[in-house]
This record gives C-alpha cells, structure tokens and sequence, in this order.
C-alpha cells in the first residue's frame, strides 16, 4: 500500500549503471518531446528522466544536433536525457547508440512501441514485435556496443496475450536491456481501448530489472493506482505531461497548482518553440501540443480550432491571451473525446 506517492516516487532508482531521483519520467512523444517542449518541463522539474522524440538510427550517426529538428537536446539536460532510436537493423542501431553514448547522454532507448503505419510499414518500431529473434538481436548488438543504460519500450505484440509479452521482456533483460518500458497494448491499438495494466505487472514479475509502466496515467490517483496494482518500478507518462507539464513536480514534489499555471506554460512553451525553430517548424509543433492541452478546458475545442488557424507566433500570443481573459473553466481531467 502506498500512502505517500510523493515520497514513493522520490525513491532513486538503479538503471544499469547510473541511477535517477526520480520514479515518474516522460515518455517518448515524437514533434511533442522536443527540445523547447523538454526546457519548459525542467522549467517545473519532478522527473527522474526524460525520453527524446524517436531518431532514426540510420541517421544519427551523421547528425548535426545544433542543426536536426529532433537530435537535439541542451547541455544541461544531457544527464537526464535518453535518446530514443528506432531501426531494424542490429549494426545500425549499434552504431546509432554509440553515438549517443559518445555525447554524454543518461542512456538509448529501443523503439518497438510505435505502432504507426509509416514506422510499421519498414518493419520498424512495433512491427519488430512480430520477430522476436531480431528484436532480441537489436537488443544484443547495442548492448554489446555500449556500457550505458539501455532501455527498450515496447507493447504487447500483436495478439492480446500476456504471455508474449512476458517472453519479450525475458528475452529483451537476457539480451542486456538495464530497464523496459511497458505500454500494454497491442501494437493495431491506437489507444482507443483503456491499456491492460496487469500485463505490466506480469512483465513486472517475470524479469529483475526495473520496468516502468506507461498507459493512460492522467491524475495522482491514476498513478498510485497503476503503482498498486502492478508494483511497477517507475511510471512514464506521455500525453498528460504534455496537457499539464507541471505534473512531474505535483506528483513528486507536491507542487500547488493554480489556473494561472495554464496560459503561463502555453505562452512560455509558444516562446522557447520560437526560440529554438524556425517559424514553420515552431508553429507546427505548437499546434501539436495545443491539441492535447486544449483538452483540459470545457470548450477547449475552441482554443484549439482557433490555434489550428494561426499564421504565427504573434498570433498564438494574441489568441491565447484572448482565451484565458474569459477564465475558462479547467476540466479535473482533460477531456477524452480529445485525447486520443
Ligand atoms: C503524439 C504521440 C507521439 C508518440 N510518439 C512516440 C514515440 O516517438 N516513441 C514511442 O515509443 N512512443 C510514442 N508514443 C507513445 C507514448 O510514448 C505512450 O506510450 C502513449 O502515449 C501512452 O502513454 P500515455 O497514456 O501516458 O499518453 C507517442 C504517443 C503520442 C500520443
């Protein structure tokens, strides 16, 4: 039973060879988890790690990351940043992860979680799930190529059966895995039915290594829960770090929120896209993550058809400005219907 979360989720916990602060971590969100997305969260702070948007291991090798939209990252967030790659070829991803190393970052992660056509459909990410032996052979060939944390995320598989997750996960902690990350769906669910949390802690059982469980965490109570019922080692949330980039620091570190808090984080985020990107680039991300955030008010739709139509920056100051002065009423949760 967990009567403190705050203090549950200031436990440290081992990664391999490095440890974190922190039990609560951003999960992978590709165009969302970028680099002016990550300087607002550690703005708030309260996480023990954050993951990168997923880089293409073909090309990591060769980027430049003062230049790439998404082999990013500030200096400063180096020692808690894990750099997400996907690929399907061992040597490739091998040599993708010793790049990483090579900079400094906290760790890689495996990508055998996405499950989006375009990814599946070059038998990458989750389509990697329907070959263990070569999804076990990424594993093993980055593993051998690097002595700093590797962890893999990846989903139940194709059929809804525990069992094989629990065999990947086996397989993944024999291949040298320092931690998975586990969203219990099915790879064809685009997370319209509620994930299986005790999938998680059948995996969370069946390997010695830490596992994070990750699926549909949105409150304090949604994560004790999940803790409870599967005695996952940490929790990676995706979305509602985005709708609420505070949540790290309110779970972990009890931190007061207020509605000011809301228009704050959008116009500073809307500031650091614009510090960062380009204007074309700043405005699209923007507008990726004002989908999920304008699901935490009633009505939010109407804040986001309206950023939906800005030209720029400038214009989602005004826009934002405008839709705060009414003092929207916040929703307890964000609202479903837009938050697939
Ligand atoms: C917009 C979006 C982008 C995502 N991008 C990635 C990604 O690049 N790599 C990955 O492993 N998972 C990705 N995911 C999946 C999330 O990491 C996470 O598993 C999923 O959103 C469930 O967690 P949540 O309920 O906390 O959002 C993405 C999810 C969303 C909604």
């Amino acid at each position: 039973m967990i009567y403190n979360l705050d203090e549950y989720l200031r436990q440290p916990l081992k990664i391999g060879s490095k440890s974190i602060e922190k039990r609560l971590v951003l999960a992978p969100l590709t165009i969302l988890g970028n680099i002016a997305f990550r300087e607002l969260l550690s703005q708030y702070g309260g996480y023990g790690l954050l993951f990168s948007e997923m880089c293409s291991a073909k090309t990591v090798p060769h980027e430049n990351r003062f230049v790439s939209p998404c082999f990013r990252w500030r200096d400063e967030e180096r020692s808690q940043l894990v750099c997400q790659i996907f690929g399907a070829d061992p040597l490739e991803m091998a040599k993708a992860a010793r790049r990483i190393e090579s900079e400094g970052l906290f760790g890689v992660d495996i990508n055998f979680g996405c499950s989006n056509t375009t990814i599946c459909r070059r038998n990458y990410g989750a389509a990697l799930l329907k070959d263990p032996d070569l999804a076990t052979a990424i594993v093993a060939a980055v593993r051998e190529a690097v002595s700093f944390p590797l962890t893999v995320k990846f989903r139940i598989g194709w059929r809804d059966d525990p069992a094989i997750a629990v065999r990947l996960a086996k397989r993944f902690e024999d291949a040298g895995a320092d931690a998975l990350i586990f969203h219990p769906r099915v790879a064809p669910d685009r997370r319209s039915r509620p994930p299986k949390w005790a999938y998680i802690g059948m995996v969370k059982r069946a390997v010695n290594i830490p596992v994070f469980g990750n699926g549909d965490v949105f409150d304090r109570d949604d994560c004790r829960r999940m803790i409870q019922e599967t005695e996952c080692d940490g929790v990676a949330l995706g979305r509602m770090a985005v709708a609420r980039p505070w949540i790290f620091a309110e779970l972990t570190e009890n931190m007061l929120i207020g509605p000011q808090m809301f228009m704050d984080a959008a116009i500073r985020l809307a500031r650091l896209l614009a510090v960062h990107y380009d204007p074309v680039a700043a405005i699209k991300r923007f507008k990726r993550f004002a989908f999920y955030f304008s699901a935490n008010f009633c009505f939010g739709h109407t804040l986001y058809s309206r950023i939906l139509k800005a030209g720029d920056m400038k214009a989602v100051d005004t826009i934002l400005k405008q839709f705060f002065e009414q003092a929207p009423d916040i929703s307890s949760r964000p609202n479903m219907n837009y938050f697939s």
